[in-house]
């Protein structure tokens, strides 16, 4: 997990009444990069939850475990040898910052993000994350299971078309190959996928401020979440 502040905590810690602002969206839709943003702004935790189920299913690409294999990536996500340093996030000691964003990797992210026991495994490690001063947290169900009782919760999303844009820019820059018209085919699926499961699917929580950035900067969107949490706070 990204933190924003020096060390993660440690995984099983007891979540305490720190405040929380969840940020949910389908993919590519910039949540990382502003809860990243909003974090530092505020000085508070970060967690990127979906770098979790990410090396969870580089770690299975990697053991030549099948994608359906329910039990033996359960059993991958309990034992998952992940350790977060800053913006580093190393399995079994190897950095797989850069490899973890693979689109195939998102791609198998979404496949083992559907199996009940894989999200288990990966929650206690995820309310971890809860420390004072406060935590700034992205996924898909971060508003809606993890932290239900968020104190500002975020519905962040932007066209297809948009958000396959962004992603090709930041794949590319990355040094990873892409194409639009693939991009655009692999992120919708992925929205069916996140959206249609049966167990957290991808969805606005009640009472969450719907965000729609296609035609905003990051800065407006980041002001906009700033404000509405200073609003809150008096
Ligand atoms: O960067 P992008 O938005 O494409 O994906 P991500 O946030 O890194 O998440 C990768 C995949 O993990 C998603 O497509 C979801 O299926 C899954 N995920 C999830 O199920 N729950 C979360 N809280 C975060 C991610």
């Amino acid at each position: 997990m990204k933190h924003s502040a020096a060390a993660a905590p440690e995984p099983g810690a007891a979540p305490d009444g720190a405040p929380v602002i969840a940020i949910d969206g389908p993919t590519a839709s910039g949540k990382g990069e502003i809860a990243r943003r909003v974090a530092a702004r505020l000085g508070w935790h970060y967690l990127d939850s979906g770098a979790l189920y990410r090396v969870t299913a580089l770690a299975a690409l990697r053991a030549g475990i099948a994608l359906d294999d329910e039990e033996a990536l359960a059993r991958l996500a309990r034992e998952l040898p992940v350790t977060f340093a800053g913006a580093r996030i190393e399995l079994g000691g190897q950095d797989v910052s850069a490899e973890i964003r693979r689109q195939e990797v998102g791609s198998a992210a979404s496949q083992v993000a559907t199996i009940g026991a894989v999200r288990e495994a990966l929650g206690g490690l995820q309310r971890s994350f809860r420390r004072p001063p406060g935590l700034v947290a992205d996924g898909r169900d971060m508003a809606t299971v993890l932290f239900p009782d968020a104190h500002l919760k975020v519905f962040l999303t932007a066209s297809l078309e948009c958000r396959a844009e962004r992603r090709h820019k930041q794949l590319i820059e990355k040094g990873f190959s892409a194409n639009i018209p693939s991009l655009l085919q692999e992120l919708s699926e992925r929205d069916a996928r996140d959206s249609n499961r049966a167990l957290a699917p991808l969805r606005s929580a009640q009472g969450a401020l719907v965000i729609d950035s296609t035609q905003m900067t990051i800065e407006k969107v980041l002001e906009s979440i700033v404000q509405e949490h200073h609003r809150r706070n008096g």
